[in-house]
């Protein structure tokens, strides 16, 4: 398909879901820009530094992927970098309500830049940043969750 795609989100941390859907949206698109932006409705774990830096590593083996962070509107990010789309992954129905919201908020922001939704791959469906903390919290194991370099920030900050 080509072109420029944003894949934005809170990343706090990035998930192997994450990395999933960034993998598969860098087969697709020629270019992804992959943005840590704020949700204001979330309070985030790591600074936006960590979780560039974690996002950063996990990504590096991919030539196609630039990482940044942005503070503001996630349309304007998108223009400033040229992109034409945004790429979100879909997990269940029950995230089917709130993609739709900013979907169509962003499309009333700027309807020239498309969103395109990837399908997360069964074994992910379950997975969310949330949950991982969660887990990690009580010294659960997450190795098949997330990255080693993610799972050992998340060790450090729950565990010291
Ligand atoms: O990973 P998340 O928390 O589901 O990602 C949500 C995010 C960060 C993409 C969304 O909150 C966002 O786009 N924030 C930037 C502000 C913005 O553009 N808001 C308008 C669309 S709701």
């Amino acid at each position: 398909m080509g072109g420029i795609a944003v894949c934005p989100g809170s990343f706090d941390p990035i998930t192997n879901g994450h990395l999933d859907i960034i993998k598969r949206g860098a087969k697709v698109f020629e270019q992804i820009h992959v943005v840590v932006l704020n949700n204001s409705s979330k309070k985030p774990l790591f600074t936006v530094e960590e979780r560039l830096a974690l996002i950063k590593d996990v990504t590096k083996e991919i030539p196609n992927v630039t990482v940044a962070s942005f503070q503001g509107l996630l349309v304007d990010y998108a223009n400033q970098v040229n992109a034409s789309a945004i790429i979100r992954g879909l997990r269940a129905v029950s995230d089917f309500e709130y993609e739709m919201q900013i979907t169509s908020m962003n499309r009333v922001l700027n309807d020239k830049i498309e969103t395109f939704f990837i399908m997360t791959n069964n074994q992910y469906s379950f997975l969310s940043s949330s949950i991982v903390k969660e887990v990690a919290k009580y010294n659960g194991k997450i190795s098949e969750l997330v990255p080693p370099s993610v799972e050992k920030a998340l060790i450090n900050k729950f565990l010291g």
